[in-house]
């Protein structure tokens, strides 16, 4: 079992153990109070893997509960999904003695602590990520929200959660593509603040991309360890929180080129990165050499990927006006070795749009139909 606190004003830990899942119970009536009740928030398709063992779990602990089902996907990750679920809990009797707990991915925990953010003006949330994107991305840091039409997380608020509960071998169901989408997010924590977790994903390839339950355990507890860092040194967002975006100006603008219908979130990311690793190497901030060694091992982690089948000007459209400049100039989160990132500022526009050209180029070498 591996424990790791998030140093806030109101700390909360996130404890991660294969096999969490089953004993979920124990840890959730920590914070139910007396006369109160948890009310658990899933999919379908996580409840059909994993609602029994955790409500088995609640039932054993005597921990009074309900279960709400939402629709599966991003596109339900909505205000009119929040609203529904606050019309439940009415209808469930929730008062503010009641503990959200979401079971899911990204999607669900962002929802359902959001949800638990305004409902009554605020209850407590617990987070039970069962996605490698949620475990160590989404479920830490507090932030909630949906998406408007208007684009993604457009509405939302900082909502800690009172614990994160996370069991490795919630990820045995996990559909291999979101497998791999996640560890992009892992390489990332490995390129941008730790050698050791970059060497690890490197040295043990093979039984990462074949979770080895032993490795699961050591690669999420390092990637929390260092959102939490990033999260507690620096709530609000701004310069450190900022290198978690490494990677993501290309990803975002990726995705949003091609309508959040062709990449994943990690397989648009994992094209960032190796697009950050060239302009760096362009800008001569970062050897060619070490570059190519970076972007190898991301592919290698990562692919099949799929390739880019949109031209540079319409990514470059996308990319969102707030990311491209600050005050007329473009700065961007650029490795400067492996395990270190800088922000650097005024990188000429040419040069990110002879990199981004360069980039679709490389992908329809090393990415697939
Ligand atoms: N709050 C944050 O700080 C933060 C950070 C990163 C991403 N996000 C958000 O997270 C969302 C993406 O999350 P995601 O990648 O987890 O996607 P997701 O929540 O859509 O889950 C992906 C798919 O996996 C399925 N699934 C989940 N767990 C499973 C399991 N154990 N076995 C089988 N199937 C399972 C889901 O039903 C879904 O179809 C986005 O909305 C993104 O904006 C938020
Ligand atoms: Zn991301």
């Amino acid at each position: 079992m591996k424990k790791i606190t998030v140093e806030l004003r109101n700390p909360y830990t996130c404890l991660i153990e294969c096999g969490a899942l089953a004993h979920a119970g124990s840890l959730v009536r920590k914070y139910v109070p007396e006369d109160g009740m948890a009310v658990m928030v899933t999919t379908a398709t996580v409840r059909r893997h994993w609602g029994n063992p955790v409500e088995n779990s609640l039932r054993q602990a005597g921990v009074r509960h309900q279960v709400l089902e939402m629709r599966d996907g991003e596109r339900y990750k909505t205000m009119a999904t929040v609203e529904d679920l606050a019309e439940r809990l009415v209808g469930l009797g929730s008062d503010r003695s009641t503990v959200m707990v979401a079971l899911g991915g990204g999607v669900v925990g962002d929802v359902t602590g959001f949800a638990a953010a305004v409902y009554m003006r605020g209850l407590d949330v617990l987070q039970l990520p069962t996605t490698l994107m949620a475990m160590i991305d989404s479920a830490i840091g507090g932030k909630t929200g949906v998406n408007l039409k208007a684009g993604k997380n457009l509405v939302g608020v900082f909502h800690q959660p009172r614990a994160v509960l996370i069991d490795p071998l919630a990820l045995n169901s996990l559909p291999e593509r979101e497998y791999r989408s996640g560890l992009s997010e892992a390489i990332k924590y490995g390129i941008i603040r730790s050698r050791e977790l970059y060497a690890m994903l490197e040295r043990r390839r093979q039984e990462v991309r074949r979770r080895d339950p032993g490795c699961l355990e050591t690669m999420i507890a390092e990637c929390v360890r260092m959102k939490a860092e990033v999260v507690a040194a620096d709530e609000r967002e701004s310069d450190l929180r900022r290198i978690l975006n490494f990677g993501h100006t290309f990803g975002h603008a990726l995705e949003s080129a091609t309508e959040y219908r062709r990449f994943l979130h990690g397989e648009a990311v994992a094209w960032g990165m190796i697009a950050a690793c060239r302009l760096a190497a362009r800008l001569r901030r970062l050897s060619g050499e070490v570059a190519r060694a970076i972007s190898e091992n991301i592919l290698a982690l990562t692919q099949p990927l799929p390739r880019i089948a949109v031209d540079a000007e319409k990514i470059w459209q996308n990319a969102g006006s707030d990311k491209k400049s600050r005050g007329g100039v473009l700065s961007f989160v650029l490795p400067r070795e492996i395990g270190q990132v800088e922000v650097v500022r005024g990188v000429p526009e040419a040069t990110v749009r002879e990199t981004w050209q360069e980039i679709i180029e490389f992908s329809h070498e090393h990415g697939t139909e």
